[in-house]
């Protein structure tokens, strides 16, 4: 079957990513796009039309208006996701060899971004959740200590990232965070890639977004998080502390020179559609609906985590001696696709499309998985990543990418400095960056995860000669 046939005949209940779920949830103005006379509407840069970084044309007008619409100075659509924009942002704020503060829980896109610009990333560790298996959200009292640790150390950070919300959906109090930064005399850039629906006004609703907390820079995935095609994202701008010039030199280094006219008006679209008074109460429904779904489900005995965002469902299937990926791989056979599995977890993402019928179907399936895994006993706490409040690579991550490598066993790892990032996909987050050395304990956890995450974690590891 060749790939276009692929894709038209996929079947099977889509509770991953885009969110749109499988076109539902696409806006009106943009369906009527999709059915005009195929390929009509996939146009260059003409004078008219433009492109996200030209100052005239249909694109520079709808940037401005959706700006103006969120209230900040600028935006930028972006056609190769949020990590495109994350890189470029990254890039608008350093300069080669200046440090960034960034979660241990920071997208790869980021660590990317920093072993190309020859960046350093000075990463900070989250709390960690031993039962689930993953991390949470900080506070304000976790960051305070990371701040004082960087004093106490002396280092100069450049620039901070904070991540909002985590792909699970946990979030935090993001204004309390961003004006600690702030009165550190940083910069902070917001991955709000999973929060794209946060910037829409429902008070008590939804946690406040990165962008009314004053985040300097705040990019969103427009297919993880609102309703735009695979790829589509916006990084938004205020203030004075990120200059835009440097923004738009850096959006030039990773965006294509060519972009979608398809990919941009589906960015204009997800941006608008929450804004109308209608598009408004449709986002209230989807979201009241996803509240009831998880209360019934956990009424009726599902073991549902606690979060923020009532879009993001994640079964708490450690407990039951079931790991994430024996439940997802259950799921599967049923026609139910999740979007992140993991060891003692799995997230599923429930998207903007209407979801109320699926509760009778989660039930009955969450029965039957524990009637395929009897008798299981509940998994031991995970162990939390070994590592100290805050951690510098021992070498320039840079040169460490870039150097010369050899491949050895990952057992046989021990005091090597790695040259590859670790990243089990999904979610992307990495478990060791190039630079970073794999003392004992170390290198036991990172053995520990390859006999977690099957498959996900290779057992040879590029390190450093
Ligand atoms: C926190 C976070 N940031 C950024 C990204 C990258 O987003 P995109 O797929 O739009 O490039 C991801 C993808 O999983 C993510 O989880």
């Amino acid at each position: 079957m060749d790939l276009s046939s692929l894709l038209t005949h996929y079947r099977g209940k889509s509770f991953f990513l885009p969110a749109h779920g499988r076109g539902l949830a696409l806006p009106n103005s943009f369906k009527k796009l999709l059915r005009s006379r195929a390929g009509i509407w996939d146009l260059p840069e003409l004078p008219d039309i433009g492109s996200p970084l030209e100052e005239s044309g249909g694109v520079a007008d709808s940037q401005r208006e959706s700006a103006d619409l969120l209230g900040v100075d600028r935006c930028w659509y972006g056609v190769n996701g949020a990590t495109g924009l994350l890189q470029a942002a990254l890039f608008s704020m350093l300069r080669p060899g200046e440090a960034v503060l960034m979660p241990r829980n920071v997208h790869r896109s980021l660590i990317n971004a920093c072993l190309l610009g020859d960046f350093k990333p000075i990463l900070f560790d989250l709390p960690f959740n031993a039962n689930q298996g993953h991390a949470i959200s900080l506070d304000n009292v976790w960051l305070r200590k990371v701040l004082e640790e960087i004093n106490d150390n002396q280092i100069i950070i450049s620039a901070a990232v904070l991540v909002h919300p985590t792909y699970h959906g946990y979030s935090c109090d993001i204004s309390s965070l961003i004006k600690t930064l702030h009165n550190s005399d940083v910069p902070v850039l917001v991955d709000e890639a999973h929060g794209a629906h946060f910037s829409v006004d429902l008070k008590d609703v939804l946690p406040e977004s990165a962008i009314s907390a004053g985040a300097d820079l705040v990019v969103h995935s427009l297919h993880k998080s609102s309703v735009g095609l695979c790829q589509t994202a916006v990084l938004w701008s205020q203030g004075t502390r990120v200059d835009p010039n440097a923004i738009r030199k850096s959006i030039g280094c990773f965006q294509t020179s060519s972009t979608s006219s398809l990919l941009l008006a589906s960015c204009e679209s997800a941006i608008r559609e929450w804004r109308s008074p209608l598009g408004k109460s449709k986002l209230l429904r989807i979201i009241n609906q996803a509240k009831n779904l998880f209360c019934s489900l956990k009424s009726c005995g599902l073991p549902l985590i606690n979060n923020q965002d009532p879009l993001r469902l994640i079964l708490h299937t450690a407990p039951f001696g079931i790991s994430g990926f024996e439940a997802d791989d259950f799921f599967i056979s049923r026609g139910l696709l999740a979007e992140l599995p993991e060891p003692g977890c799995l997230t599923f993402c429930l998207g903007f499309s209407y979801q109320k019928k699926y509760k009778n179907f989660f039930e009955r399936n969450w029965t039957q998985l524990l009637k395929a895994y009897p008798n299981q006993q509940p998994f031991k706490p995970f162990t939390p990543p070994p590592i100290p409040l805050l951690i510098q690579p021992s070498i320039n991550p840079s040169l460490a990418w870039r150097g010369k490598t050899t491949s050895v066993p990952l057992i046989k790892a021990l005091d090597r400095v790695s040259a590859e990032l670790i990243c089990p996909y999904p979610p992307g987050i990495p478990m060791i960056i190039p630079g970073e050395v794999l003392d004992n304990s170390r290198l036991d956890w990172l053995v520990e995860q390859s006999h977690l995450w099957p498959e996900q974690i290779p057992n040879t590891l590029l390190v450093v000669t």
